[in-house]
């Protein structure tokens, strides 16, 4: 796919509202549709970067949200959500997004960017593995605030 463009969501417009109810199922049958408000909350805090990926005739076609923090330890990053249209995929638009991710990272002083993904997910991890992430052997623990 030529022409596909990275950049970092600035408005929760319509077309950032139809792109995530697009996108959003794609990734988890179970998230709660997003709202413009939801959208604009995450485009506006400092600590977060949606990005979206743009074909060549300008569609979003995906999209991931990098976090960045600072911790005691130092400065870090986490990848979450990452997505990509089902008929814009095995063009590069996954790898694109993930590398303008550790991009962001590596000009904010990140001292690490992490993320998780399942096992399942084939095409993902050797996304990620392509993009340079190694797997690390450590524990992943949640506690559920929902329900
Ligand atoms: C994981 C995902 C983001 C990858 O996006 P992408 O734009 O297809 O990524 P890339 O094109 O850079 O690489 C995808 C891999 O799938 C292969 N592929 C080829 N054609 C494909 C197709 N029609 N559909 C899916 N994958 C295809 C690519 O060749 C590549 O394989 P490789 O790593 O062995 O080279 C996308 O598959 C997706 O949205 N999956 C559902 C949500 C998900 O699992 N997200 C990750 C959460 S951790």
């Amino acid at each position: 796919m030529s022409g596909i463009r990275i950049e970092p969501a600035i408005v929760a417009d319509e077309e950032l509202v139809e792109a995530f109810q697009r996108l959003l199922p794609l990734l988890s049958k179970s998230a709660t549709p997003l709202e413009a408000y939801d959208l604009e909350s995450i485009v506006a805090s400092p600590a977060t970067t949606l990005f979206v990926a743009r074909d060549g005739e300008n569609q979003i076609v995906g999209t991931l949200t990098l976090v960045l923090f600072r911790s005691p330890s130092g400065a870090r990053g986490w990848i979450e959500d990452v997505i990509v249209d089902e008929e814009a995929r095995g063009n590069g638009v996954g790898e694109a997004l993930v590398d303008a991710a550790i991009d962001l990272a590596r000009r904010s002083n990140a001292r690490t960017l992490d993320l998780t993904s399942n096992p399942t997910r084939e095409a993902a991890n050797r996304l990620y593995v392509r993009c340079g992430f190694e797997q690390r052997t450590t524990n992943v623990y949640r506690f559920s605030l929902e329900g």
